[in-house]
């Protein structure tokens, strides 16, 4: 039985990445692929417990990046590792690089500290695929703005925040071509489904 393939999302708050991740699964669906759809923080019943700490509880900044990797320990044992395993796709919202771009960039951790930590939780597995929806502040901070809820620690963070969150996210793209696709988001939902699976269809 061959490997399945892993394909995760990426974008700063407000990039519009989870309205397309549905679509991305209909669209393997349709050309046969058992599909596992997930998200991280989260994935699993314990994940999902520290992803509402995650969100909503003050703590101290390396605490939060060790539990994103604990949590992300937890889902590729329980979820993602037995899904490739079993030959299955699996879409995920947000991974490591999310770990880089809002610890590293945003909150301003040493990266270093988290290419051990990465290595140390999944150094064998990397995904296949990354997707970034990558569009100016402005127009993710208007969207977040308009669904009138209440925001996470994340969200409620200030401008500058974000600015070095999507730094972080070009950075690394710029780092891994090959793997990370930037998808401009700043573009019709039609636009970006084509380009996104036009990305996708290139690994199926
Ligand atoms: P998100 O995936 O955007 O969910 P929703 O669409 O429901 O708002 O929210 C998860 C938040 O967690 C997001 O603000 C980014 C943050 N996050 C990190 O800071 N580091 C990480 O490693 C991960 C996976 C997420």
């Amino acid at each position: 039985m061959n490997r399945g393939k892993f394909i995760t999302f990426e974008g700063i708050d407000g990039a519009g990445k989870s309205s397309h991740i549905a679509g991305v699964a209909d669209f393997l669906r349709a050309r046969g692929k058992t599909v596992v759809s997930t998200r991280e923080p989260g994935g699993t019943a314990l994940g999902e417990k520290l992803r509402e700490l995650l969100l909503h509880e003050t703590m101290h900044l390396e605490t939060e990046a060790m539990l994103m990797f604990a949590a992300r320990r937890e889902h590729l044992a329980q979820v993602i590792e037995p899904a490739l395993a079993r030959g299955d796709w699996v879409i995920c919202d947000r991974f490591s690089d999310a770990t880089y771009a809002y610890q590293g960039g945003g909150r301003g951790l040493d990266k270093g500290k988290f290419a051990q930590l990465e290595q140390w939780v999944h150094g064998h597995l990397q995904p296949d695929l990354t997707l970034l929806f990558d569009l100016p502040l402005s127009v993710a901070s208007g969207r977040i703005a308009a669904q009138a809820r209440e925001l996470d620690r994340f969200e409620q963070e200030r401008a500058d925040f974000h600015e070095r969150v999507r730094q972080a996210y070009l950075e690394r793209a710029a780092a891994a071509p090959q793997r990370i696709r930037v998808i401009d988001a700043d573009q019709s939902l039609e636009k970006i489904k084509n380009l996104v699976e036009e990305t996708v269809t290139n690994i199926c």
